[in-house]
This record gives structure tokens, sequence and C-alpha cells, in this order.
């Protein structure tokens, strides 16, 4: 007979093989240091989902952190190790693993950040969110790959189920009504009906407005980080929680349409090197921003942590229109890199995204391209040298290197020799030295 609960195979399956060692590794090290460790939580849902997950979870029935650190220095890993709450962190080439000591969390109020206190795995795991993410696999070696279902979250994964543990779940932490629509879409699963009630029960006693903006905000980038974020945004319409997030938000069709067109342009670039993974989410909330009157977007920037160059980004694109799109187009079109540089000066590649996925504009991979030959291009003479032949210092550097630079980019100058010549060229026509 199979044991159903041995998910051993299943690991051999889907895991790389490096994963699968490093398991047996853990297992044998908590055999001998005496200590029970399982993987927990996103790891093991996404194992029986057949979805590529690497964040490593442990918990340990134990001291965490001596396992940590034994663990570390069996791996010659480094380690980082927060006393206070029984965790540590391990960094193994590219590999994270976060260690825990089993804990029991206690709210002292609603909605505040819970409190401490060493405990078992079924504890630790029934603190948690949902049924789905309560799962452990058991690492010890005479249980390896033991699945520890408590709260049959196995059976939740099949039926494609969001289930809270516990009736408070929501008012304890309401950021889970977020996490919950973030899963349901994900996974294309349902919130189970008592589950969805409590949603509605928090979100009616305005639970949601007792939470800082700062987590609000981290729960909105958690959602535009979703490979299609489009579906769980809608649900955030639909579940009217706009007023936590952006309040002046109106959703439409248009905005809609505009954000799935970006999720469409993102599958064209795929993981290509193009767009920088780490803010793929910034053209989605720059779109969402052109769709908010500007008290709207005031209020979402006094509100929210952004840096400088995302808060110029809004302003820049909020001053954006159909035409500067076009514009784009006809200077890729005539091939003159030049014109394109002149255009984006200083844009980001994440407001020139928004901008393209606002008024669907065509070529955008191609742009793209372009952008990054544009980015690299440099002049071979330099300020210093522009010194060294006794040019004043002014801003009239910035001219001639512009000028320079534009050059090389619509292929007039290629060597140094020409960039030299072009130069001369330049001074004159400005005036700053006779021909010869
Ligand atoms: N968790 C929770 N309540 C929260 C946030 C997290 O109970 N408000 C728990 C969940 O059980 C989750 C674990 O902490 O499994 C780790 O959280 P996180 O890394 O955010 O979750 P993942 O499930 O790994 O989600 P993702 O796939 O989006 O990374």
């Amino acid at each position: 007979t199979v044991d159903n609960n041995r998910l051993d195979h299943l690991m051999e399956e889907r895991l790389p093989d490096h994963i699968i060692t490093l398991f047996q590794n853990i297992g044998q090290l908590a055999d001998e240091a005496n200590v029970k460790v399982y993987v927990v939580g996103g790891f093991v849902r996404d194992l029986l989902l057949g979805v590529n997950n690497l964040d490593i979870d442990l918990v340990v029935e134990g001291d965490g952190i001596a396992f940590a650190t034994r663990l570390a220095r069996f791996l010659r890993a480094r380690l980082r190790v927060h006393e206070k709450f029984g965790t540590a962190m391990i960094l193994w080439e590219d590999q994270k693993i976060d260690v825990a000591t089993a804990r029991r969390e206690f709210y002292q109020h609603p909605a505040a950040l819970p409190q401490v206190e060493a405990s078992n795995l079924r504890q630790d795991l029934y603190r948690r969110d949902f049924t789905i993410n309560a799962l452990a696999l058991q690492l010890n070696l005479p249980s390896f790959g033991y699945l520890v279902d408590f709260f049959s979250g196995r059976k939740d994964l099949d039926q494609g189920l969001i289930r809270v543990l516990y009736n408070l779940s929501f008012v304890e932490d309401p950021t889970r009504i977020i996490r919950a629509i973030r899963f349901e879409q994900r996974y294309d699963f349902t919130m189970e009906v008592e589950t969805l009630e409590f949603a509605h029960e928090a979100i009616s006693r305005k639970m949601i407005g007792e939470v800082s903006h700062e987590r609000m905000f981290d729960e909105l980038l958690l959602i535009l980080q979703e490979k299609n974020p489009v579906p769980a945004l809608r649900r955030v319409t639909e579940m009217n929680l706009w007023d936590y997030f952006l309040p002046d938000l109106e959703w439409s069709e248009r905005l809609e349409r505009e954000l799935t067109t970006l999720t469409e342009l993102y599958q064209e670039v795929k993981d290509r090197e193009l767009v920088p993974l780490e803010t793929r989410w910034m053209p989605y909330f720059l779109i969402l921003t052109k769709h908010m009157k500007p008290e709207g977007v005031k209020l979402a920037i006094d509100r929210y942590p952004l840096k400088m160059w995302i808060r110029e980004a809004i302003v820049e694109l909020a001053s954006t229109n159909e035409q500067t799109g076009l514009l784009m187009e006809q200077s890729l079109q005539y091939g003159k890199l030049s014109d394109l540089d002149k255009l984006f000066q200083g844009w980001s590649i994440e407001a020139f995204l928004a901008l393209r996925a606002s008024y669907a504009l065509p070529k955008t991979v191609e742009l793209l391209e372009a952008w990054h030959i544009i980015k690299k291009c440099k002049t071979i003479i330099t300020g210093k040298e522009l010194k060294e032949m006794g040019i004043k210092p002014g801003p009239h550097y910035k001219t001639l290197l512009n000028q320079m630079r534009w050059d090389r980019l619509d292929g007039i100058v290629q060597s140094y020799e020409e960039e030299l010549e072009h130069l001369r060229e330049l001074l004159f026509e400005l005036g700053f030295v006779s021909k010869d």
C-alpha cells in the first residue's frame, strides 16, 4: 500500500537534486541534534500544486537558533540571527533558508503585531493564515518527506479552497483578507463560505482601517508582484477595498485594459533582462495613479514610503498623452536613436513601460531594446578630456557631450578619431575655437 502522507516520491520528481540533498542533510543534522525539523508554509503548498517555489522556511521543535547555527556551519553558509524572535536566516549560495523556533503567537489587541512564545509545531501552524499554508514536511530521516497535515490543508488544496484556521483570524490580522484575495486569484481558488463571511464581517467592522499605511502598501506591492495582478485588483474592486489602498481610485474598463496590456507586455518580454524583475510592479502602480485625480495622487504620495524617483515618475507620466507615445514610435521608425534619447531623457524604464501599456502602443520590445542601447552608449571623450583640451567648464559641456553621444547613437561617429574630429567641428560651430 502507498502511504499518501509520504511525499518523498513527489519531492524526487519535482525538486532539484541539490534541494533534496540539502533536505537530507538537514534531516540528518536534526537527528543528531535531537530536534524535529520541518519545511513549512508556501514551499509545501507549492510542492503539492506543482508550482516552483524555492523559499525554504524551516520550523524547529526545539532551539531554532542553535539548529540554524549548526546548519550554517555544516553548509559553510552565512548566518543572521534574530535573537528576539527566535529566528535565523541562512544564506547558502543563492539559496535563502529561514529557520524559526516553533512558536505560539498571541495578539495583545486586534491588528497589533503579535507577541511570541516558544511552542510546538501544531500551535505554530495553527497561528497561520490559511489551511493551505499550514502544511509541514518532516525532514528527520526516519520520517523524511512525511506530510504533517493537522488542518486538512491538503483537502483544501485539492478542492481549491482558501480557509482560515480560526474565526478571529481576519480580526487579528486584517491583512490576511488581502492575502486571501491574492492566493485565491493566483491559484484560481475560492474562499470557503465561512471564511468569506468572516472576511466580510471584518471588512464591515472596518478592521482593515486599523492597519498601518506601510503594511497596506506592502500588501499592495505583493499584489502588484503577482504574475498577473489584474484579477486580484478586480477582486479588490468587487470587495470595495480601494479606500484602504488608493482612496481616490475609480476602477474602469479602460484602467483594466491598460493593466492587462502591461501583463501581456511582460509575457512578451519574459525573463529577458530588458525590464528589471524587482521593479516590475511599478508600471502597474503608475498606471493606477494615472487614473486618479491629482488630489488622490497627492494623498497616495503623502501616505506611502515612495522613493523620490517613483514620485517623479508619477508626475512625469501624468503629463503625457497619446502623442508622447507616438513621437517615440516615429523616432524608432526613422532609426534615429538620438530623437528617442531626447524624448525620454531622464525617464525611468518603468515610466516608459507604463506609458506604452497605457496607450497599447506596438513594438514595445523593440523600443526596450533601443532603450538599452541608448543607456549603454557612451562617448569616449569625457568632461575630463574637454578640460584637458583647455575648454572652460560650464553648461556647454553638457551640450557638447550630448551632441557627441547623439552622433554616436545615430552612427555618424564610430571611432575615437571620428569623435575627436567631430568635437573640433562642434567647438568651431559653437565659436570656441577658430577653424584650425
Ligand atoms: N503568514 C500568516 N499571516 C500573514 C502573513 C504570513 O499567517 N499575515 C504565514 C503564512 O502561513 C505563510 C507564512 O507566514 O505561509 C510565510 O509568509 P509568506 O512568505 O508571505 O507566504 P508564502 O505563503 O510563502 O507566500 P508567497 O507564495 O506569496 O511568497
